[in-house]
């Protein structure tokens, strides 16, 4: 029997989202302090050697991905990516355990493609320099780079520029999606045209011992899209409203484009508690408590590591 392989594609929360300009080409200047949770997607796969790649999606939310081509499923385009730039005669058949709900600001498909890289650099037994494997990751999506980092840094460019940070705490956290899919070009579009945030407002070198700390620097520093993504899917503010309510809130924010939020509170009780409370008043949204991943996340850059639960 072949060996199976398997990682995580954990979900990313941007801490923080500055929109500092615009390119030529339409894609914007971001600013963002981006971390990982536990909460996440799982990716296996066992090797193929007649270079056919297959994907099967199981999981809670696989039903939302099944109306839409094969061909289109990131992790079918990073495995196809990899194969071509390598040119491996070895193929894969692939599982996406599909937790995270799609089109949600939390790196879904982004998160699926790094996991698709990591996984397949492992069982091909590839030798890419970081360089490399960067820049296909950049060219499958904005995002992908970051979430093959899998750790908490400030990412910068369009996503392509990332800078370590020193070691954060982990942080209780409880996400919130209204079960409806955000359009990312549709809120980039959305947002006020001439609207920049400055650049280079978060310190990279402060070294938080808790969360209470990074959450009351982080008032100071906003998601840049709320807004647009608030005109155009206003539920977002019934979400931040709930979940700042909850006891121990230190901080409600949306993540990325929308529409999902989260919070971070003091302790897990507190945000498991809090994800409780609000799931009995709204059985319609998505909510999982969970906490970001600190010490552990640093194996998602060896790749081909493991990733303890
Ligand atoms: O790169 P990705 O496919 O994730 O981006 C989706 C869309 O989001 C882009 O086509 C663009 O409209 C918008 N975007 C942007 N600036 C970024 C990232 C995404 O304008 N830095």
């Amino acid at each position: 029997m072949s060996a199976t392989y398997s990682q995580p594609a954990p979900a990313k929360i941007n801490l923080f989202l500055h929109v500092t300009g615009k390119r030529d080409d339409g894609y914007h200047l971001l600013e963002s302090l981006v971390c990982f949770t536990a909460a996440g997607d799982a990716l296996s796969g066992e090797l193929r050697d007649d270079g056919k790649i297959t994907l099967a999606i199981t999981g809670p939310m696989a039903g939302d991905l099944s109306d839409a081509p094969s061909e289109d499923n990131l992790v079918i385009r990073a495995a196809r990516l990899l194969q071509q730039e390598t040119q491996t005669p070895l193929g894969a058949d692939l599982v996406l355990d599909k937790r995270l709900p799609i089109a949600s600001g939390i790196g879904g498909g982004s998160a699926d493609a790094a996991a698709t890289l990591r996984l397949l650099v492992d069982m091909w037994k590839l030798d890419l320099d970081a360089d490399t494997l960067s820049r296909i990751a950049l060219s499958l999506g904005a995002d992908v780079p970051v979430c093959l980092r899998g750790q908490t840094v400030l990412m910068s460019g369009i996503g392509e520029t990332l800078t370590d940070l020193p070691e954060f705490p982990s942080l209780p956290m409880v996400l919130i999606n209204p079960g409806k899919p955000v359009s990312t070009p549709a809120i980039f579009k959305a947002r006020e045209e001439d609207a920049f945030s400055d650049e280079n407002l978060w310190d990279v070198t402060t070294h938080y011992q808790s969360g209470a700390a990074l959450a009351a620097d982080l008032q100071d520093c906003g998601n840049d899209l709320t807004l647009a993504a608030t005109s155009i899917l206003p539920e977002i503010c019934d979400i931040l409203n709930a979940l700042a309510r909850e006891e121990g809130c230190l901080l409600a924010r949306m993540s990325g484009s929308g529409a999902t939020c989260f919070a971070i509170y003091d302790t897990n009780d507190q945000a498991e508690q809090a994800a409780k409370t609000i799931a009995s008043a709204h059985e319609d949204w998505w909510i999982t408590p969970t906490h970001t991943l600190s010490e552990q996340a640093k194996t998602l850059s060896n790749i081909g590591a493991s990733f303890p639960d």
